[in-house]
């Protein structure tokens, strides 16, 4: 069955009691590594190994408080006027995706807080141009639309996977997006390079097939040549928005370098799953 990992983590663990403990920040982070580590063997084989992997970094706070964080810190950089958003506004978007969303038989391990963050700063960052590299059957950068509606803002989904482009494009249409979105299937270097308008907003989410010739297209690698073919195209005060930034891959060497060399803003956020948030210069 598809949909977001976190609802079969959410299912699996509302037996387990330390674990609401450990989201209401009322277990010591030690003990919740130790029982984690105690139930290993069932839990493993309850949630599956790549849902287990994540266990130890689900955030000992609620999805709001999260994101609040990302959302003073930009502010304090004066990326954004203000850091407060209409919470029963998201509310209703939240139960529409949670509802109305088709995910087939696809996963997402977008958590919580990583919808959460995108709906915030897309709703208060007004992005009239956004770009999404790997955007996979759309889940994530579905939480911007929004923000980007608002604004009416446009954005390009793109994704070499012809299905899972397809299914990204239907269900922008489904929420009501359909003016403000469009799914191109296509390689995202190579539309970045080709893009003539300015961007505000890139979102970096691809995976490269770890059977390309070119080592540095595989798996995460492939950020560095994107944030090269991308960074040019934002504007100063742009937003770059990632998933899976994890500050001790190797595989992201290419990417950092760029990134430092044109980004003074830095939040990497304490979500599941490693969302990183870069201002340019
Ligand atoms: C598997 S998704 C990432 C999943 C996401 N982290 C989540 O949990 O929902 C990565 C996507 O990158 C896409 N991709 C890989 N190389 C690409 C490229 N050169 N241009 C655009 N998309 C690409 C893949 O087709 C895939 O759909």
């Amino acid at each position: 069955m598809g949909g977001p990992v976190y609802d079969k983590i959410k299912r699996v663990m509302a037996d387990y009691p330390f674990f609401q403990q450990h989201l209401a920040g009322q277990l010591p982070f030690d003990q919740y590594l130790a029982t984690l580590q105690a139930l290993e063997t069932e839990l493993r084989q309850k949630l599956g190994a790549s849902a287990y992997a994540k266990m130890e970094t689900i955030p000992a706070c609620s999805e709001y408080t999260t994101t609040q964080r990302v959302l003073d810190d930009l502010k304090t950089a004066k990326a954004l006027a203000s850091s407060s958003y209409d919470s029963a506004e998201f509310k209703r978007f939240r139960h529409c995706m949670q509802t109305c969303y088709d995910h087939q038989e696809y996963n997402t391990f977008i958590f919580p807080e990583e919808g959460r963050i995108a709906y915030a700063i897309s709703q208060l960052f007004s992005p009239k141009t956004l770009f999404a590299a790997g955007s996979y059957y759309g889940y994530w950068v579905a939480w911007t639309m929004p923000g980007l509606a608002k604004s009416k803002g446009r954005a390009i989904l793109s994704d070499i996977d012809p299905s899972v482009s397809r299914l990204s494009q239907k269900n922008i249409e489904n929420l009501g997006y359909a003016p403000y979105a469009k799914a191109i299937c296509d390689d995202a270097e190579k539309l970045l390079r080709q893009l003539n308008s300015s961007l505000d907003m890139l979102m970096l989410d691809a995976y490269g097939r770890s059977d390309d010739p070119r080592e540095q297209y595989r798996g995460k690698s492939i950020y560095g040549p994107l944030v090269q073919a991308g960074i040019d195209k934002l504007r100063s005060g742009g937003i770059i928005l990632c998933h899976n930034i994890d500050k001790r891959s190797q595989e992201l060497d290419l990417f950092f370098t760029v990134i430092n060399a044109s980004c003074s803003t830095q939040i990497i956020a304490d979500t599941t799953d490693g969302v990183a948030v870069y201002v340019k210069d």
